[in-house]
């Protein structure tokens, strides 16, 4: 499937990365999938702790799953699913975190490290890389694939 729209958006603090992850976390409905692509240290993580308080999840709870493959965290408005893909060898291996009973489920289901694995993106999903522009700067940029992506890809950012 094409992308279908994309967007970009300049990050000026770690705080504005924050912001941006919770007005997309505010708008994220049961089965929503958003792929993150990013360094270490771009901010991938502290953008999940945005959707998380988007979403109305404490966002203390959410650190980068590196270990444990997928947290969820449970007490907003659905499900959060948080995955992070780096440590993680192949299919086989995810397969066996339960990642895909996560797809499309009834909660929200946001990756790290999501180009790690070909395969673990589903055809419809949001795609947001974070780029390092300076010591406290980012770019964003979204891409959608999708009807549903699209639709939140113009509601925010
Ligand atoms: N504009 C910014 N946006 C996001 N993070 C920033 C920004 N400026 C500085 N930072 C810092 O960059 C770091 C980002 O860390 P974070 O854990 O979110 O990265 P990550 O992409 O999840 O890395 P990893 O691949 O190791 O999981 C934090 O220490 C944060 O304070
Ligand atoms: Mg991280």
């Amino acid at each position: 499937m094409a992308a279908v729209r994309s967007a970009s958006v300049d990050l000026p603090a770690p705080e504005a990365t924050f912001d941006l992850g919770e007005r997309l976390g505010r708008l994220l409905a049961p089965g929503d999938f958003v792929g993150l692509h990013g360094d270490l240290g771009a901010g991938k993580t502290l953008l999940v702790r945005g959707v998380a308080r988007g979403i109305g999840v404490a966002e203390g709870q959410v650190q980068s799953p590196t270990f444990t493959i997928v947290n969820s965290y449970a007490g907003g408005r659905l499900p959060l699913h948080h995955a992070d893909l780096y440590r993680l060898e192949g299919m086989d291996e995810l397969y066996a975190t339960g990642y895909f009973d996560l797809v499309g489920a009834s909660g929200a289901l946001v990756v790290e490290w999501v180009e790690r694995i070909a395969g673990a993106m589903p055809d419809e999903r949001l795609e947001i890389a974070v780029e390092r522009t300076g010591d406290l700067t980012r770019r964003a940029v979204a891409t959608a694939f999708g009807a549903r992506a699209e639709a939140l890809l113009a509601a925010f950012p």
